[in-house]
């Protein structure tokens, strides 16, 4: 249980802190000092990298949370904040499956043709649901902890 924790633990820090630095450091900063030649490049590696971990962490969440509930609860009454964090991690999940399987290989395709404001309008998206699961991310937490405080 306590290691299913843990690995819990580590695909939510990995998941949340990559969208945490991707958004707060690193987009501000590119913006200001790359153009978009240099920039939609630099952000298609970057995402391309870190989306792997991001499919790695949803697995991780999704098998250590079934195995912990399965273990903690079995056919008793599965509390609510635990279902309620199921519940906004998947609405997470499938925003990150639209962005790697839509804007994403927009992005790829636009900079593998060097269409700088196709990239743009896939990475202007991207931006937006990023910042949209990075705040279902943080709710995701405070449900977790001030929930299980609670129960
Ligand atoms: C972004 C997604 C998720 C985040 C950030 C997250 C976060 C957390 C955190 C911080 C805890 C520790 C709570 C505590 O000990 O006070 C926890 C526990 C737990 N999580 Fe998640 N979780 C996520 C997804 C899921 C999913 C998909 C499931 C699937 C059912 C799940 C099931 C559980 C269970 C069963 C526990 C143990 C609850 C208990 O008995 O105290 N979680 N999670």
């Amino acid at each position: 249980m306590r290691i299913a924790l843990l690995v819990h633990l580590l695909g939510a820090i990995i998941w949340i802190g990559g969208m945490f630095f991707a958004y707060v450091a690193l987009r501000p900063a590119a913006a200001r000092l790359l153009e978009p030649p240099q920039r939609l490049p630099l952000w298609r590696e970057a995402l391309g990298r870190f989306f792997t971990w991001v499919w790695v962490s949803i697995a991780a969440l999704f098998t250590t949370g079934f195995h912990m509930l399965a273990d903690a609860y079995g056919v008793k009454a599965v509390p609510l904040y635990v279902l309620a964090m199921a519940a906004i991690a998947s609405a997470m999940t499938l925003i990150f499956v639209y962005v790697y399987f839509i804007p994403f290989k927009a992005l790829s395709a636009a900079v593998g043709g060097s269409d700088w404001r196709a990239g743009g309008r896939a990475l202007n998206t991207i931006r937006r649901l990023v910042a949209t699961n990075l705040l279902l991310g943080f709710a995701t937490l405070v449900v977790a902890v001030i929930g299980g405080l609670l129960a």
